[in-house]
């Protein structure tokens, strides 16, 4: 018998929106086909948006989306994208399978999916082979109100109000695909390419996103701080030339070149899998620990905007095109990574799932007209309610360990003050045992439980012949007061309402 504790009494922070956010790069099936489609392909959309997809995405409250990359934003020249479509560019898509990239999803079509998803905007700029003129024009071009050639360019492509731009971006893995940096020079870089990221908006400032290390690569993160945390004449309230640093990090169950099969995989590889994802909270610590030195205050956000399990292209597919399906393992990635980000809300700020659609780890798959949810599309829609809540403590105790050495039932917890209510979502990782557990609430008493579940063999999965196979049901609550009992079956991920009395 397991018991999560609750602390109700302590706000440990709020759970910013944007670490539930999502990532979609022109790259594949993602952006074209996935989102976006031609007006005479037969598939309802509105503006060439899908319709299935955006209403899907609205259902999980989609905050923050970055666009459009990855590696294809060090060499995206955002000219290419805007203009009448049938006079852009055509170019080749170097990084992502060398298909024909025809723009005519440019930066006018990103602002309006956004608009339909009512969601926050992340673009991020080419450091790799842009300019540093080219870059700032992009930013004047999107974001300045008054008069100047950007914003007539704007206006006379059909948008005269400018939008808003929350996060930019400056580069993206510039050790590697985005230029194969050392850290002295992407700082130095770094440092002037932010300069002329101006802001025309004081009432909506653009959050600058410094390009951060690849996984555990903590002399990056250090080397970079050093030059870009600098205060030469510092103001009062500045804290260096960055609002965020990015980390990526992705889980490849066998490693980098033994990614495996997404769906055919042994217990072992699952285990393998989850130990991975777990690694998640050492990371956040790593690096986290090194802001700290430079900014205990916690303003610089870590922002986690590339993450998600990455396995072999399903069988059959462009192996440029990293198109995979989703089980209940990635379920359970999902849910433990998610707890993991909230139980860290203090220092990231925002994360991005890769990718939004047709990509890695994606919440929606289509096949022409055809959309299915995946496992991972329910797991965010389950944790939708900690966006913006306050963190409690959730302490795990009697759980045990699950095969591997794992712990077996993994949990975070907030408190929405404005509905008065408590979300508990805990993943049983055992892949055989079930777990009875009692939720103990310290200094509150519930009046009313609800609960949800997601459970299936680890196999399992959503395809466009069965798209049912897994999703969200029903969990009973029992009990009301100072504690409520759930029982979770091997393999589940769980998500508890709690109103209190
Ligand atoms: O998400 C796929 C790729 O992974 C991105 O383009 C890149 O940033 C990362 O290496």
């Amino acid at each position: 018998m397991a018991t999560i504790h609750i602390d109700t009494a302590t706000r440990q922070g709020r759970i910013s929106p944007e670490i539930y956010g999502h990532f979609s790069e022109h790259l594949g099936r993602c952006v074209y086909e996935g989102i976006f489609v031609r007006p005479d392909s037969g598939i309802p959309n509105e503006n060439g948006m899908r319709r299935d997809v955006v209403e899907a995405l609205r259902e999980i409250r989609v905050p923050v989306l970055r666009w459009p990359g990855g590696c294809f934003a060090d060499e995206y020249h955002w000219r290419d994208g805007i203009g009448p479509r049938e006079s852009r560019k055509r170019m080749v898509n170097t990084n992502w399978g060398g298909v024909v990239e025809d723009n005519s999803f440019g930066t006018h079509e990103y602002f309006e999916l956004c608009r339909q998803l009512g969601c926050k905007t992340y673009v991020n700029g080419n450091v790799g082979s842009g300019t540093v003129r080219e870059m700032s024009e992009w930013v004047e071009y999107m974001t300045f109100g008054g008069v100047s050639p950007l914003a007539e360019l704007r206006a006379q492509n059909g948008h005269p109000e400018p939008w808003r731009v929350d996060y930019f971006g400056v580069g993206n893995e510039n050790w590697g695909c985005g230029g194969n940096m050392t850290p002295e020079y992407y700082a130095d870089l770094y440092r002037r390419y932010q300069t002329y990221v101006r802001q025309y908006d004081p009432a909506a400032p653009i959050a600058k996103i410094c390009g951060g290390p690849n996984v555990d690569d903590d002399n990056w993160t250090r080397r970079v701080l050093q030059t870009c945390y600098a205060r030469p004449h510092p103001p009062e309230d500045f804290h260096g030339f960055m609002d965020g640093l990015s980390l990526h990090y992705y889980v490849h169950p066998g490693g980098w070149d033994h990614k495996g099969s997404a769906t055919d995989f042994s217990p072992e590889e699952y285990y393998a899998t989850m130990k991975k994802a777990l690694w998640m909270e050492e990371l956040i610590k790593l690096h986290g620990g090194i802001l700290d030195q430079y900014d205990p205050e916690k303003r610089i956000g870590l922002m986690v905007d590339e993450w998600g399990a990455w396995y072999d292209v399903e069988p059959g597919t462009h192996p440029g095109f990293l198109y995979q399906q989703n089980t209940m393992r990635d379920a359970l990635v999902a849910a433990v990574t998610l707890n993991i980000f909230n139980r860290h809300c203090d220092r990231v700020k925002l994360a991005c799932i890769a990718q939004m659609v047709n990509v890695l780890q994606s919440v929606l798959l289509t096949e022409g007209p055809r959309m299915v949810r995946t496992p991972t599309w329910y797991v965010f829609h389950m944790y939708r309610r900690h966006q913006g809540a306050q963190l409690l403590d959730a302490r795990v105790e009697g759980a045990g360990t699950a095969d591997g050495g794992l712990p077996a039932l993994h949990a975070s917890a907030s408190l929405d003050e404005t509905a008065g209510a408590v979300t508990v979502t805990a993943a049983n990782l055992s892949l055989t045992q079930a777990q009875d557990v009692t939720v103990q609430l310290g200094g509150a008493f519930v009046d009313r439980g609800q609960g949800a579940l997601l459970t299936g063999d680890v196999h399992s999965r959503n395809t466009f012949d069965e798209p049912d196979m897994v999703r969200e049901e029903k969990l009973d609550v029992m009990g009301v007061g100072p504690l409520v009992k759930v029982r979770l079956p091997a393999c589940s991920v769980a998500s508890v309402r709690l109103e209190l009395a």
